[in-house]
């Protein structure tokens, strides 16, 4: 199964709760492609959910994970081609951690912007992790000399932190950690809220009508997009402008990235469509993308004991791997 392909590929989800479709456009779509030419890990980040439990128990990891892995497979992830893998199930992941926290500073990690929001918005619930958070990804990424991360746009922060701290580490002893680089995509990384145009689709938005949820009901999700917000421009206009029409925009990205026609293209189909009549078309493209995939997570859903061997298969190569550098790792800092 392991090609011997130069490059390696790194990426990974939290499974604290449902994709969404500014995940998927954002960055699941792509990970695919890069099965056949690259060694790819994708990760299901569970440590990272911990950082929620402060101040309450946590029981829907198990599950979870199993949802989320049924999503990769869902999304096209082979497991013969592609290393699956849960992150607690590689404990090299923290003892990295351990050694990368050591060489980061309080300062630097306070200030990175997601820290700073959640102490602001719930300072009850900021525990260490949270201000480790970055660090903790940083070993995932370098663990397994990663060149290439691929992320959605709200973890770029997250990636320069790993680019820094690995760059610090080889001038103190040594070149040993590859710096990766940071894969964003241009367009999918500019999926808005659909009540609010102005911020990002996200799954902690507190209105779930702002958001699209790769398992929501075919009817849940219909009315979400007839209901979206556009404007009241009248004559109605259809075209491509996020400053001065946010909403209809928003709605131009989502059924050109899902129907893989360009914006121009469906700008001159749009051209005479009332807005009703172009929800109608946008409702139908994103139908018959919900319809596809949901039926591909069923049916690997439904199959515990093969997602559990697809797990057991990507930690025992992912367990193997990493043994194998961090033992240069030690031997660098002469532990
Ligand atoms: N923080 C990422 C998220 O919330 C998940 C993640 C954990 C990750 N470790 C990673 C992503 C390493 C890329 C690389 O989605």
């Amino acid at each position: 199964m392991q090609n011997s392909f130069k490059n390696v590929i790194f990426t990974g989800i939290q499974p604290s709760g449902m994709l969404t479709l500014g995940n998927y456009l954002g960055t699941m779509q792509y990970w695919r492609n890069f099965q056949n030419f690259s060694k790819c890990y994708f990760c299901i980040a569970d440590l990272h959910v911990l950082t929620n439990c402060l101040t309450k128990k946590i029981n829907f990891l198990k599950n979870s994970i199993l949802d989320t892995l049924s999503w990769y497979l869902a999304c096209g992830i082979n497991p013969e081609k592609s290393i699956i893998f849960v992150q607690s199930d590689v404990v090299l992941h923290t003892q990295l951690y351990w050694i990368l926290g050591c060489m980061s500073s309080f300062g630097e990690l306070s200030r990175m912007t997601q820290f700073k929001s959640k102490l602001l918005l719930q300072p009850k619930n900021v525990n260490l992790g949270l201000l480790n958070y970055p660090v903790l990804m940083a070993s995932d990424i370098l663990l397994y000399q990663t060149n290439l991360v691929l992320v959605g746009e709200d973890q770029k922060q997250h990636l320069e932190f790993t680019q820094k701290i690995a760059k610090r580490f080889n001038k103190i002893y040594g070149k040993i950690f590859v710096i990766p680089k940071i894969f964003i995509p241009n367009l999918g990384k500019k999926i808005m809220g659909l009540q609010n145009p102005l911020l990002k689709m996200s799954k902690t938005n507190k209105n779930v009508n702002n958001v699209i949820f790769l398992s929501d009901s075919i009817e849940v999700a219909l009315l979400k997009i007839k209901n979206s917000v556009t404007d009241s421009d009248t004559p109605p206009q259809i075209f491509y402008n996020p400053s001065i029409k946010p909403g209809i925009s928003n709605l131009l990205i989502i059924a050109s990235l899902l129907s893989k026609n360009s914006i121009s293209v469906l700008e001159k189909k749009f051209k005479n469509y009332t807005y009703q009549q172009f929800k109608e078309s946008v409702s139908e493209i994103l139908k018959k993308f919900l319809i596809r995939i949901q039926k591909l997570y069923f049916f690997y859903r439904k199959n515990e004991s093969k997602l559990y061997k697809i797990l057991e298969k990507g930690s025992y190569i992912a367990n193997l791997n990493s043994q194998k550098f961090f033992k240069k790792i030690r031997k660098k800092i002469n532990i």
